[in-house]
């Protein structure tokens, strides 16, 4: 039996795809490498010395994803495949819907015709939006400020229905606050196209000389020093989450929302000095006006998935920096070399 990734040649899903085949999984990818390359596949085979199967294959192409069911004994799902940065899904809101909820349809109904009803979905605390009060847990009222988080709430909430309708559905849908860093082999990590949008990828091509230095989006927020703080989370982290939700599936039925953070939150200057402090690399910035949408606080309360996935964040700050430092030194063009 094999656990099927969709978007396992991405960021998450090679890490997870990783951890998966560590743990003595079969796994068998789907992914139409919209924002991924397959040389993150070969670099999985390369550190674990295992093989793992892949289906260039779009999720919103029924007959496809069918013939993957069909030639595989799938026996659950972890679901990562879908469309990500905030402010496309402001320009561009349709292909959003389309792809990342159409895509999903699709793939729980070949689920339902093969009688596979397990799965682990990427959620996101985007799910939150502004949040009134920090720690974050799972049952305040979701209000996603973006078209990206609103494809995340919808998602949770087909998914809910599903159950529902058939209690033999058991789903964990994880809300991740802020993936950072790359696998300590420096082999597989994030690989954004063209500038980043996010702070860590951003920093890591300051540091490496891409980009001449970071903006800082506002420093007048009511935080410790002014600057947005967040619950920045170690990639390894998230993907033995996944581990733990599918151990969780595998073995009961149900639906729950889990947060997967530290817990603790980390200003932008902050990040800026952690990282100068773990690699010896100082990050030249200068402050520029807030980023429209952007809260001042958010961080999680991840007591859910301690107390009922048996897991916990063990990646401090320096690591996190480390890593994501030796990734982008080693691979300046991320996948493409
Ligand atoms: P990513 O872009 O690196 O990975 C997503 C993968 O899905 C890519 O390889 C892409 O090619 C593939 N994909 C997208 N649409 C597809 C489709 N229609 N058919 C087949 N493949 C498709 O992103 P990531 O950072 O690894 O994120 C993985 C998931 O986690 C996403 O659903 C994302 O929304 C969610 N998430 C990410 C973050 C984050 O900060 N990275 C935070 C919270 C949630
Ligand atoms: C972090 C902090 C910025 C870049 C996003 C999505 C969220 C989730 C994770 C998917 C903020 C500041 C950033 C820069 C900066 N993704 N910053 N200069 O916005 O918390 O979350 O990624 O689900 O949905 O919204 O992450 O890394 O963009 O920003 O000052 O060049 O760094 O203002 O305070 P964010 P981020």
């Amino acid at each position: 039996m094999s656990i099927l990734v969709t978007g396992g040649a991405g960021y998450i899903g090679s890490h997870t795809c990783l951890e998966l085949l560590n743990a003595g999984y079969k796994v068998v990818v789907v992914d139409n490498l919209n924002n991924s390359k397959v040389e993150s596949l070969s670099r999985i085979k390369e550190i674990t010395g295992k093989e793992l199967s892949f289906y260039k294959v779009e999720l919103l192409d029924k007959n496809e994803v069918e013939r993957v069911f069909a030639e595989n004994k799938i026996e659950a799902v972890v679901h990562f495949a879908g469309l990500k940065a905030v402010g496309e899904s402001v320009r561009i809101p349709l292909y959003y819907y389309y792809n990342n909820i159409a895509g999903t349809l699709i793939l729980c109904e070949i689920m339902n015709k093969f009688g596979i009803h397990k799965m682990v979905f990427s959620s996101s605390a985007a799910v939150y939006g502004e949040p009134q009060s920090v720690p974050i847990s799972e049952n305040v009222p979701l209000g996603p400020a973006n078209p990206y988080g609103r494809t995340k709430l919808m998602i949770e909430e087909i998914l809910q229905d599903l159950y529902i309708s058939s209690p033999n559905w058991s789903i964990a849908l994880l809300r991740y606050f802020n993936p950072i860093g790359a696998h300590p082999s420096g082999k597989i990590g994030e690989d954004p196209s063209g500038i980043p949008n996010n702070l860590m990828p951003y920093i890591t091509q300051v540091a490496a000389g891409k980009l001449k230095e970071l903006h800082i989006f506002g420093n007048d927020y009511p935080t410790s020093d002014g600057t947005g703080v967040r619950d920045y989370i170690h990639v390894v982290d998230i993907a033995k989450g996944h581990l733990k939700a599918v151990e969780k599936i595998l073995t009961q039925t149900g639906v729950g929302a889990y947060n997967l953070g530290t817990g603790k939150g980390y200003s932008v200057l902050e990040m800026v000095n952690a990282f100068d402090r773990a690699t010896g690399e100082k990050i030249p910035y200068k402050m520029v006006a807030p980023r429209p949408g952007d809260v001042a606080s958010c961080y999680a309360d991840p007591t859910k998935a301690i107390e009922e996935l048996d897991w916990i964040a063990e990646k401090g700050m320096e690591e996190m920096c480390l890593d994501a430092w030796r990734w982008q030194k080693n691979n300046p063009n991320g996948n493409g070399d």
